[in-house]
């Protein structure tokens, strides 16, 4: 039962990112029935159990799925232990599960949120579980967060395009509570402290290129029905976009900011607020989240179905390792043996998978070689891409590592070698979308590289580094990414000729 491999994120991930409410019902009622429900001396349930829905995308392994152990520690420091929801489950497993806990968390992320996405069919699928739950008088609650406020915002739209570009990666923000604040479950659920220091500061933490205007839940009927929009955001440019709302009949809220980063992620190249203040932040949401659960009653049938279904059966993964960069560069001693010629020597590889391919010149690009190393994603992009500029090396430029990615490529000596990288931006249209330093053996040896700023969407990038000293036998090229994950297509590492 438990053969899927996930992993637990502990660093920040770069990228974020359908019915009526035709029964009325009063909420805190239901809370008491569901608590009677429970059947203890508590009116509460003390020991509450949330499932997190898993997701796909880096940093998993292709075919695996993750939980970002940020979410897993949110949860638990607020009394409630963890039952992975994995997305690509069967949906008799998905509904067993959501069965033996009492609320739902769809935390943020990049996967797909299309209509026909697995992905996207599952957060529906659990919607309309939460939702049957309620109108049949049991009190579970769900939140989503980023990723999850905007999946929820389409299925309540019943699959309509309802979101919008913003431009708020890496963009702690104040919120601006609406007039329909007053009454939200969620902000009467914390601490009128936190909600005040919430307002006064940008400590909620925003990290998203898409979202949602309130003008968009105005214009469609569904959302508008649904939801209430309790607070708003601006952006960089100005962009006023909902950063927290909650379903007007039903125990389900959502933040398009992070309350979970704020005390439990530390990625370096982010600025997420880590004062007191902003710490308090993360529990309150917390408490008020997992407090919602205590209100239901559901359980696992015994001990033993318990500790099968809790997320400690899968060890923690620690995807978040920074490499460090040497404050003086490495090699090129005049002792060391530098320039052994080996004529011609060069690999070509591509991201693609097997088999290699043959390029219009009879080069040959190794795809996935034993003696390349490659750490992090693989990913092909969507058919049909058409590359402009590409020379005979479309396979390379639709081909894509991706992720937290390491390659690490043979030298037969050491020596000089001249370096070649091969990219196309196939998934974004913007330029800030996606930008990378590129280091070669922890030295950065290009800055801020921003695929649509220098060539446009669908259109090849390549660059020749020259003179790359490398001893000891690899050339590792690593990144560092300052927005989303960096891609590459392939490279070619070849003996400089002396
Ligand atoms: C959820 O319910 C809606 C409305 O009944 C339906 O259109 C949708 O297909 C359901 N989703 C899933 C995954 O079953
Ligand atoms: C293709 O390359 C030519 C010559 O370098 C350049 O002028 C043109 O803009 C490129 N086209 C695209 C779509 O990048
Ligand atoms: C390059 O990566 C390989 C494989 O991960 C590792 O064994 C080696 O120490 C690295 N070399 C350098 C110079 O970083």
């Amino acid at each position: 039962m438990n053969s899927w491999r996930t992993c637990l994120l502990l660093a920040a991930l770069a990228a974020c990112s359908t019915l009526s409410a035709a029964t009325r019902l009063r909420l805190n009622e239901l809370a008491a029935a569901s608590a009677v429900i429970a059947g203890t001396q508590s009116t509460e349930n003390d020991r509450p159990l949330i499932g997190i829905l898993s997701q796909p995308g880096s940093p998993a392994p292709k075919g695996s799925s993750y939980i970002a152990a940020s979410y897993v520690k949110f949860v638990e420091s607020a009394g409630a232990r963890v039952v992975p929801i994995k997305y690509d489950a069967p949906r008799e497993e998905i509904e067993a599960r959501v069965g033996k806990v009492n609320g739902l968390l769809l935390p943020g992320g990049s996967a797909p949120i299309t209509p026909g996405h697995l992905f996207y069919d599952t957060v529906s699928f659990l919607v309309n579980l939460t939702i049957a739950a309620n109108d049949a008088g049991e009190y579970f609650p769900l939140h989503g967060t980023c990723l999850g406020l905007e999946a929820l915002a389409i299925v309540i739209a019943s699959g309509s395009r309802v979101l919008e570009h913003y431009n708020s990666d890496d963009f702690p923000s104040a919120l601006l509570l609406t007039p329909d604040a007053k009454g939200s479950r969620f902000f009467d659920g914390m601490p009128p402290g936190v909600v005040a220091s919430l307002q006064a500061s940008p400590i909620a933490m925003e990290n998203h290129q898409q979202g949602l205007s309130a003008a968009a839940v105005d214009k469609h009927p569904k959302l508008k029905d649904f939801f209430k929009v309790t607070s708003l955001a601006t952006d960089r440019d100005g962009g006023v976009y909902v950063s927290s709302m909650e379903a007007r009949d039903y125990p389900i809220t959502a933040t398009q900011w992070h309350p979970e980063k704020n005390a439990f992620e530390f990625a370096a190249h982010l600025h997420i607020p880590h004062s007191p203040a902003a710490v308090e932040v993360t529990h309150a949401v917390a408490m008020f989240f997992v407090g919602e659960a205590r209100k239901n009653g559901r359980a696992p049938a015994n001990q033993a179905e318990l500790d099968d279904l809790m997320i400690y059966n899968w060890p923690p993964t620690f995807t978040g390792r920074h490499r460090a960069v040497p404050s003086t560069p490495q090699g090129l001693r005049s002792s060391s043996p530098l320039g052994t010629a080996v004529d011609n020597w060069a690999v070509r590889f591509t991201c693609a998978p097997p088999p290699n391919f043959v390029d219009p010149q009879g080069h040959v690009w190794t795809a996935q070689a034993p003696s390349i190393i490659v750490t992090g994603g693989f990913a092909a992009s969507p058919p049909g891409t058409v590359i402009a500029n590409a020379s005979g090396l479309e396979a390379v430029f639709l081909s894509e590592c991706s992720g937290t990615l390491v390659l690490s490529l043979p030298a037969p000596v050491d020596a000089h070698y001249t370096v070649t990288l091969y990219a196309a931006e196939t998934h974004w249209a913007y330029a800030g979308q996606r930008v990378f330093d590129v280091l070669f053996n922890g030295n950065v040896v290009l800055r801020h590289i921003d695929l649509i700023a220098l060539v446009g969407a669908n259109a090849a990038w390549q660059t020749t580094i020259v003179g790359v000293p490398v001893i000891g036998g690899r050339l590792n090229i690593t990144f560092n990414d300052k927005v989303d994950h960096a891609k590459l297509g392939g490279v070619v590492m070849q003996l400089s000729s002396a």
